[in-house]
């Protein structure tokens, strides 16, 4: 049998003295949607750095597939998050000079690919995120959801195993949030990508296949299995 998508084992993480991840497991399989909840300051977005190696953790064990990442240099972690690995973060992450479809066309210029080739497969992103005609709009001529279906159509682009997405909603009304949510949802089950998203509503939590809480830097095993039927609606 495959590996999972991905693999963070008894993950342990502090910033200075204060331990943060104190032993946190999750694994997420591929066209699987992970859902991360847990109060402010519990640690969902240390978790989510160190699975996408944004941060190194103290302990513990990150497998990508079947490759051990955690012990990777900073580079070569970087470059994952340009190959294999997509991050959404809350917002404020496009570059503001860029037009949209060059913005989602930057994770695969990094990676090598010619500009004529990546604008035109960045541009093949755009109707299925409703984004048709917004291509050449600069990130300060979008409303809020339409930036982050941009920031989407990025993590994506480079058809990645894993893709993070740190409260994508957390700047936009409820309704446009979950709107942005079941699209996320519907392309990573439609590009058999696994999605891990963190999410204080109850209510996209309850679009994922799995739920699961973090409280004192630990998953919780036993809402670990408080597993939510039904999957992505
Ligand atoms: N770079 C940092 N330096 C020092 N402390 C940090 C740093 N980043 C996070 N922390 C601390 O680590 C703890 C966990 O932070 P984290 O951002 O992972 O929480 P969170 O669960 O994502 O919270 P929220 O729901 O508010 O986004 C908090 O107490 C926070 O203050
Ligand atoms: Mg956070």
């Amino acid at each position: 049998m495959s590996p999972p998508a991905l693999r963070g084992i008894r993950l342990t993480h502090g910033f200075g003295a204060t331990p943060v991840l104190r032993g946190a497991d999750l694994v997420v399989h591929r066209g699987e949607v992970v859902a991360v909840t847990g109060p402010s300051g519990s640690g969902k977005s240390t978790l989510l750095h160190c699975l996408a190696g944004i941060l190194r953790p103290d302990d513990g064990e990150v497998w990508l597939g079947a490759d051990r990442i955690d012990g990777w240099s900073e580079a070569r972690r970087t470059a994952l998050r340009g190959s294999r690995l997509g991050f959404v973060f809350q917002f404020g992450q496009l570059l503001p000079e860029l037009p949209a479809v060059e913005n989602v066309a930057l994770p695969l210029m990094l990676g090598g690919v010619r500009r004529g080739d990546a604008v035109a497969r960045a541009a093949a992103w755009f109707p299925a995120l409703g984004l048709d005609g917004l291509e050449q709009r600069r990130p300060g001529q979008l409303s809020g959801g339409q930036e982050q279906r941009v920031a989407i159509a990025r993590a994506l682009v480079t058809d990645p195993e894993v893709v993070f997405a740190d409260e994508p909603t957390g700047a936009l009304d409820t309704e446009t949030g979950r709107v942005l949510v079941d699209l996320l949802i519907g392309l990573a089950a439609r590009t058999g990508t696994g999605l891990v998203i963190v999410t204080h509503d109850a209510d996209v939590a309850a679009r994922c296949h799995r739920v699961i809480v973090l409280r004192d830097g630990r998953t919780d095993p036993a809402a670990v299995h408080a597993v939510v039927t039904g999957g992505p609606r």
